[in-house]
Order: C-alpha cells, then structure tokens, then sequence
C-alpha cells in the first residue's frame, strides 16, 4: 500500500469502497436468464454493485480512460448514493485504477466528492475546494505511466477548473479491460452490503475513449455490458455506442428492494 503523493488526512476524508472485494472478477455473476433483455454484446452480467461497460482486451491493452458526465441530481434514503466512475482493469486482473466522482445522501442533501482508487488501495479524495454540483460537466481521466504509477484528471467543464492527483501503488495494473461504469459502493472493508442505490436519473458518460500504449484508441462499442441486480431486482438499464455509455437507474417494482421513498 503506497501513496506516495497523498497526505494521510487526505485519505481520512471519505470513506467508502469503490470495489467489492468480495465479489471477484467483476463480471463473475452472469445471469442467462435475463441475456434477451438488454442485449448489447450477447448478453449482460448482473452484479449487486456496478453496472456500465466493461471493455476487454488482452494484457497491456490499455493505458489510459475518459469519460465526460453531467453529475446528475440524485434522491433517496439518508446514506444512499452512487458513484460514476471510469477505470482500468477491475476484470480478469483484480487490481483497478479508478476515478470519478461519488454522490452521496446525507442529512442535509445530497454531496458530491471527487475521488480515485487503486484497488485494492483505500480511496483517495481530492480537496474539498473542489466542488461539485449537480448539472455540472465532469471529465474524468485516469492514465497510467506503467503498471504502477497514474495520473488522475478531473476538470469541471462548466468552469473549466481542473485538479490532478499523481497515484502510486505495488499492486500492478494489467491493462487488459477499460470501464465506463456507476457504483453502488460499499461504505468499508466490512460492509456486508452496498449502501442503498441512489436514484441517479441517468448517468451518460460522453467522449468514452480508452487509449493504448502507443497511440491507439478504443471506444466502448463491443464491451460486456453489466447491469446492477438486488433482490431479484434489476436497477440499471445500460446501453452504448461508438462514444458513449448511458447507465439509467430503474426503480425497483413493488415493496421489495425498494430504495428511494420517503419523499
Ligand atoms: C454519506 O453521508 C453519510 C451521512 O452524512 C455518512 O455517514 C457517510 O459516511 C457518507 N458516505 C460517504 C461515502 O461519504
Ligand atoms: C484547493 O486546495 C489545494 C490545497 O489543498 C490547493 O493546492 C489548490 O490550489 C486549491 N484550489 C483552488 C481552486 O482554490
Ligand atoms: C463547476 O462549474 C460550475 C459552474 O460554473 C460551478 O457551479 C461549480 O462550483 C464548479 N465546480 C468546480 C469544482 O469548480
Ligand atoms: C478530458 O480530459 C482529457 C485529459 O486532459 C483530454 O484529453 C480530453 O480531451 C478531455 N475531454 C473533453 C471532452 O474535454
Ligand atoms: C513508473 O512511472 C513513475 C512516474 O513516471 C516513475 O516514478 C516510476 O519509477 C516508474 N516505475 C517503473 C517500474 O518504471
Ligand atoms: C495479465 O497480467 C497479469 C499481471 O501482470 C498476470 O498476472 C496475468 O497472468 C496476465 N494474463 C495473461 C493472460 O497474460
Ligand atoms: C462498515 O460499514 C457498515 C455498514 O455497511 C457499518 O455497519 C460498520 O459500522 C462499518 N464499520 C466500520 C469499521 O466503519
Ligand atoms: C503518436 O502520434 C504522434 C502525433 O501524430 C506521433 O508523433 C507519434 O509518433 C505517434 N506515436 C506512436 C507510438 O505511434
Ligand atoms: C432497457 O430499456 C429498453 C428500452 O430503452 C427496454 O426495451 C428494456 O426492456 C430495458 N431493460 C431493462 C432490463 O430494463
């Protein structure tokens, strides 16, 4: 675990799980049943907590991602949230290298941070100076110097402010998958569940490319496309093309697994 560039209280200030550590490759819960739904690349893999699009190629693919998004206005419990995020590798290599920003519900409204992580290290945040609104344009870049170093780019398109984070760490990044994705991140290391999902509206996550070692770039057509289920409830509609990747929240049908109420 190493941070090289990172204060500690940094780190202290937020406190959540942008990968579940127990849920193995993040495609490993792939059900059938549902493949005819929403079928983008024959077929989507439903897990409890990310859904977007995940590119695969073979190791050493790819060195950088970036997403554009407009931070949507979210609703729900105190303590719900989400998370939109664009990353490398999280697939078949276990380590990831993400960045976005997280939507959180507390008491006195929804918060946005702008965060990064390089699973399995903790989640670093970016300063509290750098705030985020609903409605304002994000693009998110994170690229890696080599299997061990990055560099994450956050600039508000809406003011043109931008912030950088150099990001160090021992646990090699393979390069062999690329994602576009919304998280329903756990709250720490313990945590049995994600929190509540957050009514996100809809997250579109625009000029979606990945890029390679030389100067090869990848949009996200041709990804396994991956949606969130919970209780036997599918909360995600995913779809995609040439340059872009849209994750629509679902509410869920009936009493069960319901999230959002209290309005
Ligand atoms: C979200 O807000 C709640 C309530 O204020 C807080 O307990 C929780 O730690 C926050 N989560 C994150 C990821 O910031
Ligand atoms: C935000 O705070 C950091 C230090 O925490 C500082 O380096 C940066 O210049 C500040 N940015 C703005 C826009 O004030
Ligand atoms: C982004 O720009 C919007 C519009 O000017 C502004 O309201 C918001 O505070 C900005 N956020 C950051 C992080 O600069
Ligand atoms: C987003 O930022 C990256 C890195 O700075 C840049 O290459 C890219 O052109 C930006 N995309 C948009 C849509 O502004
Ligand atoms: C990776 O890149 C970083 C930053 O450019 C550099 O400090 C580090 O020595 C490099 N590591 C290796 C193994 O090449
Ligand atoms: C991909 O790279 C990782 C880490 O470098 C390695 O563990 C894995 O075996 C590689 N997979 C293939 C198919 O080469
Ligand atoms: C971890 O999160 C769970 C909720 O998912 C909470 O009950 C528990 O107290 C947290 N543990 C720590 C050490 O913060
Ligand atoms: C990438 O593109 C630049 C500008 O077109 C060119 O100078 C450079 O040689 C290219 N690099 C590779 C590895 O193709
Ligand atoms: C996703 O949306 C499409 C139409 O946009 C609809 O046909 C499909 O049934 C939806 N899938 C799910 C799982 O909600």
């Amino acid at each position: 675990m190493l941070f090289s560039f990172l204060p500690i209280s940094t780190c202290l200030l937020i406190s959540a799980v942008l990968a579940d550590p127990r849920r193995g490759p993040r495609h490993s819960h792939f059900n059938t049943a549902e493949k005819h739904i929403n079928d983008a690349s024959g077929g989507i893999s439903w897990t409890r907590t990310w859904a977007g699009a995940e590119l695969q190629q073979s190791n050493g693919t790819f060195r950088s991602v970036t997403g554009t998004f407009t931070v949507p206005s979210i609703s729900g419990p105190i303590g719900a949230g989400a998370a939109a995020l664009v990353g490398i590798d999280g697939g078949a290599c276990n380590m990831i290298f993400e960045a976005g920003v997280i939507f959180n519900i507390t008491s006195t409204g929804p918060q946005n941070k702008a965060v990064w992580e390089w699973y399995p290290d903790p989640l670093g945040a970016f300063p509290d100076n750098f705030t985020i609104a609903a409605g304002d344009s994000i693009n998110v870049t994170v690229s890696a110097s080599n299997a061990t170093s990055g560099l994450v780019e956050i600039q508000n398109l809406s003011n043109q402010q931008s912030a950088t984070q150099r990001v160090q760490s021992s646990h090699a990044l393979c390069g062999q998958s690329a994602e576009w994705i919304v998280e329903d991140y756990l709250l720490n290391d313990t945590s049995t569940n994600p929190v509540p999902l957050a009514n996100f509206g809809k997250v579109v996550f625009t000029h979606a490319q990945a890029g390679g070692p030389g100067n090869q770039t990848f949009g996200p057509q041709g990804s396994t496309i991956v949606g969130i289920e919970q209780n036997g409830q599918y909360l995600t509609n995913v779809s995609v093309d040439a340059s872009s990747v849209v994750v629509k929240y679902v509410k869920p049908t009936g009493n069960e697994g319901r999230v959002g109420c209290c309005h």
